[in-house]
């Protein structure tokens, strides 16, 4: 059982620059000149070592959110807190195997890859196209084949795109090969129906000043079943069953997701969920660089017994007086639902207060809604503690958002 966590509003006494901790904070953080970093980009990604893949929840947990760090060890890559890094993946070599013999083919045919020659039908599937979501493009090519999909032919009307999504929603790609084994295809024709396989990003979740030889991720790990089936997201999956013994590629990306240059500053972070990632970078930093500004978290996730990674790391970040006041939300402990953004609203005075007093406040993790609900809290927040009416409130926000003091990292 994960004990309860603590709240603490009392004002922290300035955050300790441990002794380890400071000799880190003295390193430079620019590669050396001789590194090729600049070399590792999206056409020259770095094959880094995959170190640790571990789940964060416990087994009885809904989610299967992992913490994963992949050696920079000879990369001389170098990032910001705040940015993300890309991950190139490959397929799931099953799922290869099956659109392989649906297709009737061996795997050995030649095709035209998109990073240019040839390559086997078999290694452009693992490597260079996207094989699960079905596209416009390749639904148009089923809907047209010899009428094999009269349903999927009236769905594809431009009237009617709503229908087609929900039809679509679920269904890969191999399952339309299996629905419909009439349909041939020669290898390129069928890979030219494919989109190319795009690397995916990933918060940062460590300051390279901390931990100087690996970057570390917070990644949901996508698995579903849709129409009978388990289906598995291409890069989460790839990073938690089939890096072990092969390469992760990754390219770091720049981001304006920034910690304030003042570090005095103050700052409120909001990330439930894998939104968490960048602000223990963020904590990681600013205890690193002795920077003296006070910090606040809002996590949330499922269950305190099941769900709550990084307990030891943010009971930790308190103890050395960096984490000044960590607020949790747990959703399923109880009957109704508690979010991050109902905490929020609970201490809508405290947090009028820090904003006041030149607080940059910070929102990660899911766009669909959580990030919409936040944004909605924090107009009602400035409205509550400023006596504002709604309009005076949303010129506050949008204030906020001109000084780069409102920032969002969402997805
Ligand atoms: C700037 C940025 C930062 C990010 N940081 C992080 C991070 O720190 N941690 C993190 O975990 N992710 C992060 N992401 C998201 C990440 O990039 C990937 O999108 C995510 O890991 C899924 O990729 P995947 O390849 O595993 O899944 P994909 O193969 O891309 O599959 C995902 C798709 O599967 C479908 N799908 C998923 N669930 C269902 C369902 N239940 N029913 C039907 N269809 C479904 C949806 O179409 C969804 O888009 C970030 C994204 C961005 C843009
Ligand atoms: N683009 C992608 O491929 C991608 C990748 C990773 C995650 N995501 C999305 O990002 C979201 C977060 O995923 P995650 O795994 O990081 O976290 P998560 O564990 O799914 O969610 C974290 C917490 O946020 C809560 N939550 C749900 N809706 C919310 C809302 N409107 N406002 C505030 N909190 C809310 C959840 O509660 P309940 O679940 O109990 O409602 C949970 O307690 C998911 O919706 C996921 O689909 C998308």
């Amino acid at each position: 059982m994960i004990a309860a966590p603590e709240i603490s509003v009392a004002a922290p006494p300035p955050p300790a620059l441990r002794d380890d901790v400071a000799e880190i904070a003295n390193q430079p953080i620019a590669p050396p000149e001789s590194s090729p970093a600049e070399a590792y980009s999206r056409k020259n990604p770095f094959p880094g070592r995959l170190l640790v893949n571990r789940r964060l929840n416990s087994p009885d947990s809904e989610k299967d959110t992992r913490h994963f760090e992949i050696s920079l060890e000879g990369s001389g890559i170098a990032y910001e807190v705040g940015d993300s890094m890309a991950v190139y993946p490959t397929n799931d070599p099953a799922l290869v195997a099956e659109i392989v013999a649906a297709l009737g083919a061996t795997g050995d045919e030649e095709i035209l890859s998109p990073r240019g020659g040839a390559a086997t039908l078999r290694e452009g599937l693992l490597r260079d196209f996207a094989i699960t979501q079905p596209t416009p493009k390749f639904l148009k090519a089923i809907a047209q084949r010899a009428n094999a999909a009269p349903l999927l032919n009236e769905l594809m009307a431009p009237d009617r795109k709503h229908e087609l999504a929900t039809y679509v929603f679920g269904l890969e790609v191999v399952d339309f090969l299996l629905e419909h084994p009439s349909i041939t295809w020669t290898p390129q024709e069928f890979v030219a129906l494919l989109p190319k396989l795009q690397p995916r990003l990933y918060s940062i979740a460590s300051s390279l000043r901390m931990h100087p030889e690996a970057v570390h991720f917070i990644i949901d790990v996508v698995r579903y079943r849709s129409h009978g089936r388990v289906r598995k997201g291409v890069c989460s999956t790839f990073l938690a069953e089939r890096c072990a013994d092969s390469p992760a590629p990754i390219f770091p990306t720049v981001s304006k997701f920034r910690l304030p240059e003042d570090g005095d500053a103050p700052i409120i972070m909001v990330g439930p969920g894998t939104g968490v990632a960048p602000f223990r970078a963020f904590l990681q930093e600013r205890q690193a660089t002795g920077a003296r500004g006070r910090n606040w978290l809002f996590f949330g996730a499922q269950r305190v017994q099941s769900d709550y990674f990084y307990k030891e790391d943010f009971d930790q970040f308190s103890a050395d007086g960096i984490l000044t006041r960590i607020d949790t939300a747990f959703s399923r402990d109880q009957a109704h639902k508690i979010y991050v953004q109902d905490r929020m609203v609970e201490s809508s005075g405290e947090i009028w207060k820090w904003l006041e007093e030149g607080a940059h406040f910070y929102v990660c993790g899911d766009a669909k809604r959580m990030a919409k609900d936040v944004d909605a809290a924090l107009r009602q927040i400035v409205q509550q503690g400023g006596g504002k009416d709604a309009e005076q409130a949303n010129e506050y926000v949008e204030k906020l958002k001109g000084e780069k003091r409102y920032k969002r990292d969402v997805y």
